[in-house]
């Protein structure tokens, strides 16, 4: 069932996220017959366009940027008939006038009431003095069809996450507000839900009596994509952890939810993200690891390093890598590691969860026969792999008693064409008005909180050995010594 009218109001429409993202997939939700009967959508910016160059202008992010590029049928036309662009000054109060204006014009129009949705695509210091224009709007009283969509970065810190938090409660009510985590949107990671709660296999062994540990590895073989404005005043952890990775593992620790409510499936994350132990400012050398790439070879091109990139500071102290340990203090995973990482110009493009089981407790073979007794490991792959994998111990045929492990696969691959991006689930999601895949006000500050201790160390003690890895590598030395003090070691996927 296709969405009730709406009108998509893009701040940020000449920008770069609505050119990658959100217009291609707007387009493919389109191609799909997803996209309501009747719907606007409307990029506002400052740069000048002409409809027709702002239309040209996002036709080629498609061609570049679409899964599905090519034009048929006329498509790119139909598709391009419904959307408009708005040159305004977000900080002229005046002009707000001619949202309202445009809004009451397509009502008349339609002859219905449209769902009105302001999606936030701007530099985070923008976003207060919009929400406050748009929160006083009349046309946002309306509760149920008005919403307002916020992209990370939520904040800076704890601080400055629970003051947007006030003010945008101030002007909206929470089920009008849809902060996005894109990661929440991705095929594989909803499965995680579906391999956990739809199947009785997995659940009885999912705790701390047969878990190990778990690994979480979001690593991205891009360095810094001239991004030094905004990067420079992220790094690593508040980029990746602070919201995707701490996501991911709120839906691997997570108890069952009893409905798919959008509340219930948010109270049982943020029961996850509340449980995590915070880290002692003491103990945060033993538990983080930062890192900062420096110059090098990057698959054959040479690479700068990253304090050499354009518009970084000179000395610049920002990580482009980070390494947690954290444990969850509640029954299911108490004494259960999770071990994180995440990091820029890594040897490999891969997100992945690996949950590594405990050793059988007893075994009746020769100690010859295996290499390694930790032969169960379920993993996750997010992307670019698109599978689950589950490891374990197989005879070798042959006359001896040799075990080897092998690996039962489960993938997704091949239907690339058929898999929605990420944005075009969030999309879809937010002209239906269901939130469950958005993060509340109290998610967002409760994985602050877990990160704070952390930043608030690394600010004040200046790395040392900066840079302290190479790109093509896995990363700082520290991180493996980390992990090692565990007896265990990072799994990269072959
Ligand atoms: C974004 C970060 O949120 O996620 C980027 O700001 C990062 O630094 C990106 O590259 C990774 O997203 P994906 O979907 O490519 O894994």
């Amino acid at each position: 069932k296709r969405p009730p009218a709406s009108i998509l109001f893009i701040f940020g429409g000449s920008g770069d996220l609505n050119y990658r993202k959100l217009t291609p997939a707007l387009y493919n939700l389109f191609l799909d017959e997803w996209m309501p009967d009747k719907f606007a959508i409307v990029g506002i910016g400052r740069t000048e366009y002409s409809a027709e160059d702002y239309r040209s202008h996002l036709t080629e992010g498609i061609a570049k940027f679409s899964r599905r590029k090519e034009e048929q049928n006329g498509h790119y036309k139909q598709f391009f008939e419904h959307v408009n662009y708005l040159q305004l000054d977000a900080g002229d109060v005046a002009s707000y006038q001619r949202i309202a204006d445009y809004v009451q014009q397509k009502e008349q129009e339609w002859g219905v009431h449209p769902n009105v949705i302001f999606y936030l695509a701007v530099a985070p210091q923008l976003v207060p003095s919009i929400a406050q224009e748009l929160g006083t709007l009349n046309l946002c009283k309306d509760k149920s069809t008005t919403r307002i969509v916020i992209e990370k970065p939520f904040g800076h810190d704890l601080e400055s996450a629970h003051e947007l938090n006030a003010l945008l409660s101030g002007l909206f009510a929470e089920e009008q507000i849809f902060r996005i985590d894109h990661y929440l949107g991705k095929e594989t990671v909803q499965n995680i839900l579906a391999l956990r709660f739809a199947n009785a296999l997995f659940e009885p062994v999912w705790n701390r009596h047969y878990i190990d540990h778990i690994q979480i590895t979001a690593a991205e073989s891009v360095g810094l994509e001239d991004r030094a404005g905004y990067y420079e005043n992220s790094g690593a952890l508040r980029d990746m952890v602070q919201n995707h990775i701490l996501q991911l593992m709120c839906m691997v620790a997570m108890e069952a939810p009893v409905s798919f409510d959008a509340n219930e499936i948010r109270n049982k994350k943020v029961d996850v993200l509340n449980a995590i132990r915070p880290i002692k400012k003491e103990d945060v050398h033993e538990h983080a690891v930062r890192g900062q790439y420096g110059a090098g070879w990057m698959k054959g091109k040479q690479a700068v390093g990253y304090r050499e990139e354009k518009n970084v500071k000179q000395g610049s102290n920002t990580e482009t890598y980070a390494a947690v340990k954290f444990y969850v203090d509640n029954w299911r995973w108490e004494g259960v590691p999770f071990y994180v990482r995440t990091g820029k110009y890594l040897h490999q493009k891969s997100t992945h969860v690996t949950i590594q089981f405990k050793e059988a407790p007893t075994y009746a073979f020769p100690s010859e026969a295996a290499e390694s007794w930790r032969s169960n490991r379920l993993t996750i792959s997010i992307q670019p792999e698109m599978d689950v994998r589950i490891r374990f111990q197989a005879k070798r045929p042959g006359q001896t008693m040799t075990l080897d492990p092998v690996n039962m696969t489960f993938t997704y691959e091949g239907s690339d064409d058929h898999t929605p991006e990420a944005y075009e689930t969030l999309l879809l999601d937010v002209m239906e008005g269901d939130a469950t895949l958005f993060m509340r006000a109290d998610q967002v500050e409760a994985a602050w909180k877990v990160v704070m201790p952390i930043l608030d160390t690394w600010e004040t003690r200046i790395p040392q050995d900066f840079p302290n890895y190479a790109p093509d590598s896995w990363g700082p030395e520290d991180a493996d010594a980390m992990i090692a003090r565990d007896g265990h070691s990072w799994i990269n996927l072959p």
